[in-house]
């Protein structure tokens, strides 16, 4: 069962991970990411440091999924596992149509495509949601200076999040991030505690 989180910087991605980290330790579950599951994710971060062309970007960020599908998430489906991802396909499809806005037209579209025939959709996506004045205010000053990582993109990028739950209902779960980090960490891991024990009796089709 593939699993991933979402939302934009200073959402409580990291805290919330380190958390189910702890409570689903007994279902031995393979905790992952995007960018950086592979080596591929060391040029991404290199591109998006030295500001490299948004096409750049956005590919390199595609090609980061294709190497993190074929190294670890299939090979963990096969075996059954549960994956619990840090981001995944749907951060392109939220971050990188603000990134390309008045570069290509249609930016979504594009990457959709791009997608199309490969990529392995989640079962479930937490999407991790919260004013953007919060969101600012946990980032620390250098965090804040990132390319990323400035209110109104952050706004954005939101509002493309909310965008994609709302096209799919039935895989998207919206968490909201103020709520106390326990309280948001316990949900989430009964959550996909439940699912994981259902799919355990229903095969993968
Ligand atoms: P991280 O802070 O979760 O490691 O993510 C790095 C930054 O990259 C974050 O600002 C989100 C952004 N990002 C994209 O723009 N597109 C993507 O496809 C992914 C996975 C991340």
């Amino acid at each position: 069962m593939l699993i991933t989180i979402e939302g934009i910087d200073g959402s409580g991605k990291s805290t919330l991970l380190a958390r189910l980290r702890e409570l689903l330790a007994d279902l031995d579950p393979l905790f992952t990411r995007e960018p950086g599951a592979t080596w591929v994710g060391d040029s991404v971060r290199r591109a998006v440091a030295e500001r490299m062309d948004p096409i750049t970007e956005a590919l390199l960020f595609c090609a980061d999924h294709a190497a993190h599908i074929d190294t670890l998430i299939r090979p963990a489906l096969d075996e059954g596992r549960l994956i619990i991802s840090d981001r995944y396909a749907d951060s392109r499809f939220a971050y990188q149509p603000v990134v390309l806005d008045g570069v290509i037209p249609d930016p979504l579209s594009w990457l959709l495509r791009i997608h199309e025939g490969w990529t392995i959709r989640p079962d479930r996506t937490f999407l991790l949601v919260l004013p953007i004045e919060d969101a600012v205010s946990r980032l620390g000053p250098e965090k804040k200076r990132e390319y990323f990582e400035s209110a109104a993109i952050l706004s954005r990028v939101q509002e493309n999040y909310l965008g994609l739950a709302a096209a799919d209902p039935s895989r998207f779960v919206i968490v909201d991030a103020l709520l106390p980090k326990e309280e948001v960490a316990r949900f989430i891991a009964d959550e996909i505690r439940a699912g994981a024990l259902s799919s355990r009796r229903r095969p993968r089709a």
